[in-house]
């Protein structure tokens, strides 16, 4: 097969169309591993920095030079579009709330908002992006945080090992959670189909916790949520991938979503998951991001045989399962997308 160009791999690869090779990109590729991310953030908060166009661009473009990433994804950050609801969210470096969401009267006095109006910023980034990417054919990603992991932060007040207060509300007071989803759920399809509008030719929706419910309670609160988000956004112009934090027990309702591709962290078995997915869908990662400190022909071993697993899928694309740390040696990131693109063709 003719060489393809970046964008056309990894669109392709979402609709499960016939490659030359995976893909490859990485989750959280733009952060402080980077020296150069270091320096641009010096001095600034992280919210200023996503809302600042000209430092969200820069630091959005520096993966695909220095690590030779193949897709960039948006500088910003899954609770960007939040305080316009009336809530007030810091960053430590993890979002923390004050005044964390419990009540039915604090999720009733939730405003509904239009992102386009409220964070309209993230929308320029993204044309931006587009235009200083069209000429070199490299595709970019939208994305947004699931209504459950945005609730997760929003009830617990910041990030927590098990969630506690998140499930006793979930077991106490069904209503108000299932009310509190319900109106995330229309924040999230107005921001994806907004960033699709702008020039995200493809969107990753993260539910980094939903993996803390059993398989019951999986199929009661999440699939219908994803499977709601999937409907209501413009598809045909933008693939969704589906990103799921440890929900190696779930898979088969992570594959029953109605994403087209689904993202897997490293503890589910890649060629399993891939013959499940079969010709319906295609799956992306998912090396351990600790992985990438071993050394190149370690990172190249690895990458050959994550590739050879998803083999059975209509279509793979190369990438961690879950975000690069502060740790992750620059090194093997390079390894990482260096091994991508020497991969045979199938
Ligand atoms: O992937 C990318 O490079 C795009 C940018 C991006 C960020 N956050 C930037 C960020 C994306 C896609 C996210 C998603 C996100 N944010 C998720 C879902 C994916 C995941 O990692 O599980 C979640 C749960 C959040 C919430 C969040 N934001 C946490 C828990 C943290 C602290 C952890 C950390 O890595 O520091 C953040 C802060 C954050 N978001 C940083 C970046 C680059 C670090 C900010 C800094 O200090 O420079």
């Amino acid at each position: 097969m003719a060489e393809l160009t970046a964008t056309e791999r990894l669109l392709r690869s979402c609709r499960g169309e016939p490659v030359d090779r995976p893909p490859v990109w990485l989750m959280r590729q733009a952060g402080r591993y980077l020296p150069e991310y270091r320096r641009v953030r010096e001095g600034t908060s992280f919210l200023e920095m996503c809302s600042d166009v000209e430092r969200a661009v820069e630091v959005s473009l520096q993966p695909i030079d220095l690590v030779g990433s193949e897709a960039v994804i948006l500088f910003s950050d899954i609770f960007v579009p939040v305080p316009a609801m009336g809530v007030e969210v810091d960053f430590a470096p993890g979002p923390t709330l004050a005044t964390p969401i419990r009540t039915r009267a604090q999720v009733e006095a939730l405003q509904a908002t239009d992102p386009r109006q409220s964070v309209p910023y993230v929308f320029e980034i993204i044309r931006r992006l587009r235009a200083a990417l069209t000429e070199r054919e490299i595709p970019l990603l939208g994305f947004a945080g699931a209504p459950f992991t945005l609730a997760a932060y929003m009830v617990e007040g910041g990030g927590s090992r098990l969630f506690p207060i998140l499930k006793a509300m979930m077991y106490r007071e069904p209503d108000v959670l299932r009310e509190l989803l319900a109106r995330l759920a229309d924040l999230v399809v107005d921001y994806l189909n907004a960033q699709i509008e702008a020039g995200a030719q493809a969107v990753q929706l993260f539910d980094t916790w939903a993996g803390i419910l059993g398989p019951e309670e999986y199929r009661d609160w999440i699939v219908p949520s994803h499977r709601e988000i999937a409907e209501r956004i413009d598809r045909s112009a933008a693939p969704l991938i589906l990103y799921v934090n440890g929900g190696a027990h779930v898979l088969d309702d992570m594959l029953d979503a109605g994403s087209d591709v689904i993202s897997l962290d490293w503890r589910v078995d890649m060629g399993e998951a891939a013959r499940r997915a079969g010709s319906r869908l295609s799956v992306q990662g998912n090396l351990d991001p600790c992985a990438l400190a071993a050394g190149p022909e370690q990172i190249r071993r690895s990458v050959e045989e994550i590739a050879r697993a998803a083999r059975p899928a209509r279509g793979h694309i190369l990438n961690l399962g879950h975000g690069c740390l502060p740790e992750t040696p620059v090194e093997g990131v390079r390894a990482f997308t260096d091994a991508a693109r020497s991969l045979a063709v199938a």
